[in-house]
This record gives structure tokens, sequence and C-alpha cells, in this order.
């Protein structure tokens, strides 16, 4: 059976990128693969070091990982925090790890300009943490969006130095996987990028957003001046809008606002309208279910509890065999 691990950090709530690029395949492929998909939380004080709701977002992730469709009697769920396995050989990685790669992630790169306050040695080897995670349980595919590539292709390189620094066949070359061909990036409602969890939360539409905040997300999310030409490449915050649309909607009403805009007679407020109410039919169960879920403590501390013990089956098997290749051993 092949291993799959996906994961998130606690940072926020969920919002529709996460589950469109992660989630939605990883509650795919849990009966077929032995899946495990874990909550971030060491990668999460890269950003938020003194977070003082840590506790509450964590619990927050697994309510809602739980009500995506994540079913922990099949799939392995736990907290990243509750396998130190993981943070050993995150150590272990990290002596063969490079100043010159890790300095050139582009992930790096952006947190440089974002936080240039909190410029942490976190930061620099979080790719050398995420082949940890993914590595311990040697998976081979990994359900992520597109922004994920990147640290794919670095543990890929990580896996590949370790096997052939100590001359052996021991850890897979791991894949960013989607269903589809391509990777997947739902775009912000703020006309550019990726959606995200931004300090106003305007840019994303979270799984737990109330219908009236959708709706008054979406009829504010930028749009462009409406197509004067027949057939008209969309502008960059119309393709957005597209692009959510694909996600939420049947595709007969993506087709139905296609043609309008391609014949010049869209009308932009009532394609939010529609858009706003089909994200609503998508994540009112899943609001439902998630507000359930968090009143429920002793059933998530179960979760985690179990969740632990499966993964640590799991990673203790590879970190003693690590230690023996490297050579760490009783005298
Ligand atoms: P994070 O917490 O930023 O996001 C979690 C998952 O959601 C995906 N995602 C998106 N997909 C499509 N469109 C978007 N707008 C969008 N926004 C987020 C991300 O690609 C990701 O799959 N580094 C990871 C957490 C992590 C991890 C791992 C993931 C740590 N170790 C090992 C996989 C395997 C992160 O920051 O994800």
């Amino acid at each position: 059976m092949e291993k799959v691990l996906s994961g998130i950090r606690p940072t926020g709530n969920l919002h529709l990128g996460n589950y469109f690029g992660a989630l939605q395949n990883f509650v795919k492929m849990q009966k077929e693969n032995n899946c495990f998909f874990f909550i971030a939380d060491y990668h999460s004080l890269t950003t938020h070091p003194t977070s003082h709701n840590l506790h509450a977002n964590v619990k927050n992730v697994l309510a809602e990982y739980l009500a995506a469709g994540i079913d922990p009697e099949i799939a392995t769920i736990y907290i990243q925090s509750d396998l130190p396995e993981t943070a050993e050989l995150y150590l272990l990685l990290n002596m063969n790890a490079y100043l010159g790669e890790l300095e050139r992630a582009t992930s790096f790169k952006d947190k440089i300009r974002s936080q240039p306050n909190n410029v942490n040695a976190g930061l620099l080897t979080y790719p050398t943490l995420m082949a940890a995670d993914i590595i311990i349980h040697k998976a081979t595919k990994v359900p992520v969006g597109k922004d994920q590539e990147q640290h794919l292709e670095m543990t890929r390189t990580f896996a590949r130095r370790f096997n052939r620094m100590y001359n052996v066949d021991f850890f897979p070359e791991p894949v960013a996987y989607n269903f589809g061909k391509n990777l997947i990036k739902i775009p912000g409602l703020d006309g550019s990028g990726k959606m995200g969890k931004s300090e106003t939360g305007n840019n994303a539409i979270f799984l737990i957003d109330e219908p009236k905040v959708i709706r008054k997300k979406i009829m504010r999310a930028v749009t462009d001046a409406g197509p004067t030409k027949m057939n008209q490449k969309k502008p960059v915050s119309i393709e957005n809008l597209f692009s959510i649309m694909k996600a939420v909607s049947s595709p007969d009403t993506v087709a139905y606002f296609d043609e309008l805009y391609n014949n010049c007679n869209i009308r932009y407020g009532d394609m939010k309208k529609q858009l706003a109410e089909d994200i609503i039919k998508f994540t009112t169960p899943l609001r439902n279910r998630i507000i359930e879920l968090l009143a429920d403590n002793d059933y998530l501390r179960k979760v985690a509890k179990q969740g632990a013990e499966k993964a640590h089956e799991s990673a203790s098997k590879t970190i003693k065999e690590v230690r023996e290749i490297i050579g760490i051993k009783a005298i």
C-alpha cells in the first residue's frame, strides 16, 4: 500500500484554497492508501512565535479536517509536536542541508520580505522540517497545492542525498500529488496572488464563514471593467472569479457565465451573487459539522491521542533504522 501524507499549519481557519488544494485529494485517497494527515504546529512557530491561540487553532484545524471527511478510523490524524521522531529526523537532515539551497527557496525569500524583523533559523530550515514530516513515514505521494511544489522538490533532494551519502536505498522520493494533472492554486479575492490567511481575512473564504460574511466578501471581491470585445481575454481578477466558480459551481453555471462574458453581456454583480450562493451551498454542511465537532472535546482528544499512537508506530521504525544507517548505535 502506498503511503500518502499531507499537512497544514494551524495559523487560522481552513479556507477554500486549503480544501481544494490539499484536503479534497487527500480524502479521496484515504481508502486505497495508507494515509497520514497532520497539523504542522512546529511550522506555525516560524511565523507566529508567540501565538497565544496556538492551542485553539490546533483544535479548530483538527475539527475542520474531520468535517472535511478525513476518517480517523482509516487515516492517521496527528499533531506534529506529538511525534518527536520528526524533530530528530529534522535535526539529522539539517546536517546535510546547505545554506545556499535553503536561501534560494521561494518561501524563504517571501518571508524575508513579509517579516524582515523575524528572519529566524526555523524559517530557513522550514523545508528540512517539511521533508522530515514526509519521509519519516516514507510517504510517496503528498497531496498539496501548487505553492508547495518547490518544497517537494527539495524533499526529493534531501531524500536522494541521504541515500547517496550513506550508500543505501532507504528513502523514497515523494511527489506533490493531484488527481488532475496540475497542482491547484485557488486565487484570492483581492485580484492577485493566492487565497491565504491574510491579516484581514478578506482575501479568503473560510469553511467556517457565515453565509452573510461569504456574500459580503464575494460582493467586495476585486473585478475589472466589463469586456468590450467579443471573446476577449479575461483580466486576472475575472479569471480568478471563474477559477473559484469552477471549484464550487456546476459546469453548466460556469459555461453560462463564460458565454455571457464572451458575448460582452456579463454583469459581474449577477455572477458574484451566483458564486456566493454556490459557495454557501458547498460550505454550509461543512460549517455545521465543524461546529458540532468543536463542541465535542472528548472526541477530539481521543482522535489526537489515537493518531499520535499510530503515527509513532510508523515513525519509530524509520528513526531506528536511520540511526543505524548513520552509525548512531549503542556502544
Ligand atoms: P499551508 O498551511 O500554507 O496550506 C495547507 C495546504 O493548503 C494548500 N493551499 C492551497 N492550495 C491551493 N490554493 C491555495 N490558495 C492554497 N493555499 C494553501 C497548500 O498547498 C497546502 O497543501 N508547508 C505546508 C504545511 C506542511 C506540509 C508538510 C504539507 C508542513 N509539512 C508536509 C505537506 C507535507 C503549509 O504551509 O501549508
